[in-house]
This record gives structure tokens, C-alpha cells and sequence, in this order.
């Protein structure tokens, strides 16, 4: 015998050709009642496998969302020097800020279609993310690099575990996650690109890279 139950995105399908226990279940998820009808103790597993997998999203796109709020305030930092002593980065440091908005205004509506809250770390990436832009933008324009790099190749590391999770669990989390991820690789196209190993370039690339993955890490407990 099989029963289905649909919801947004997901169809769950469960076979029992011993035990037909019409019970079905009602759980409050996102913001949504969800009806699952499943087979006797499958729906329970069913139901917390679902919610698991939920929570697993929303923290993705909270951490993301997080991540983009301090990606603008380094890229604000840097321009701000940028326009006195670095007018060459102008037009890049601005372009590349405009991603990380349009980014940031992705997160939040898709957070806010789900009713999901925003991360209790976002105060530590803003002041972060200020004191990271300011320290590389009085290093040079060759640190401002580094640290382009350094960030931009951590995070796509990062989105490429989360796309693999997405792809299996929710294509609309997917799609709004992939869809940001041209403009990072460009980013980080830049940084490579126009970085010089000197004697900077292991100590920014390390701190920076580090601080970054302490800042998802943290961002997933908060
Ligand atoms: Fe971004
Ligand atoms: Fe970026």
C-alpha cells in the first residue's frame, strides 16, 4: 500500500504492505501546517527527518546571509580608502560591493518567505568585516587583494558543501544560493589575479582565511 503527502517542495512516499495505520500527522513547519501522512512509527521518522533537514537549510541561508552582511561592510571599508589612495580599485571595490548588496537582498527575502530569523552573530561580521577592510586598506592595494582572495575562495569552498546538501533536499534553496555564485568566483578572480606573494601575502591570506571559517563556524551556533 502507498500513501503520499505533499507539501511545498517536498513528496514523501511511504510503502507498508504489512501494518496500514491511517494516523496522519500535522506539524507547524516554516510558518506552514504540513500534513504527512505516513505509515504507523515511519511517520515520526519521516517528520523528524523533514525537520531536520529544514533546520539544516534555514541555518545555510542564515549563515550566508550573515556572511554577505560582512562582505558589504569590507568592501565599504576598503572603498572608503580606496577613494583617497587606491582611485585605480574604484570602479572594482564598487562593483564588487553592489554584488555583495544584491547578494545580501537574495538572503533576506528568501529568509523572509520562510519566516526564518537572521543570525544572532550579524553584529560580529559588521564590526568584523569594518576592522578586516580598514586594516587591509592601510596595508595597500596588494593586501586588499590577498584578503579578496583569501575570503572569496573560503566562502566558495563553503557554498560548494552547501550546493551539494541544496541539490538533494530543496531546489528553491538550491537556485538562490547557486545564483550568487558567479559573482563570487569573479571576486575571487580579481583577487587572484591581481595579488603579489610577497612577505604580506601568507600572513593576510591565513588570518583572513581562518577568521573567515571561525565566522561560518560561529554563525551555525547562532
Ligand atoms: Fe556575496
Ligand atoms: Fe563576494
Amino acid at each position: 500500500m502507498t500513501k503520499f503527502a505533499k507539501f511545498t517542495t517536498v513528496k514523501i512516499e511511504v510503502t507498508d504492505d504489512k501494518k496500514v495505520n491511517e494516523k496522519s500527522g500535522e506539524y507547524a513547519l516554516n510558518g506552514e501546517n504540513v500534513n504527512i501522512a505516513c505509515v504507523g512509527e515511519q511517520k515520526t521518522d519521516y517528520a523528524r527527518n523533514y525537520r531536520h533537514k529544514q533546520k539544516e537549510v534555514g541555518r545555510i541561508i542564515r549563515v550566508d546571509h550573515a556572511g554577505e552582511h560582512g562582505a558589504i561592510k569590507i568592501y565599504q571599508a576598503q572603498l572608503f580608502f580606496a577613494r583617497y589612495f587606491y582611485q585605480d580599485l574604484v570602479p572594482q571595490l564598487k562593483e564588487m560591493l553592489e554584488h555583495e548588496k544584491n547578494h545580501h537582498q537574495i538572503f533576506s527575502a528568501f529568509l523572509k518567505s520562510r519566516q526564518i530569523r537572521t543570525c544572532y552573530a550579524l553584529p560580529i561580521w559588521a564590526i568584523g568585516g569594518y576592522l578586516l577592510g580598514i586594516v587591509t586598506a592601510m596595508l595597500g592595494k596588494n593586501a586588499i587583494s590577498i584578503c579578496t582572495y583569501a575570503i572569496e575562495s573560503t566562502v566558495l569552498r563553503h557554498l560548494d558543501w552547501q550546493l551539494g546538501f541544496l541539490k538533494k533536499v530543496d531546489s528553491s534553496a538550491y537556485r538562490v544560493v547557486e545564483s550568487i555564485k558567479m559573482d563570487e568566483e569573479e571576486h575571487r578572480y580579481f583577487g587572484e589575479q591581481t595579488l603579489k606573494r610577497t612577505w604580506l601575502y601568507y600572513p593576510i591570506f591565513y588570518i583572513v582565511r581562518l577568521s573567515t571559517r571561525f565566522a561560518i563556524w560561529l554563525s551555525t551556533k547562532l
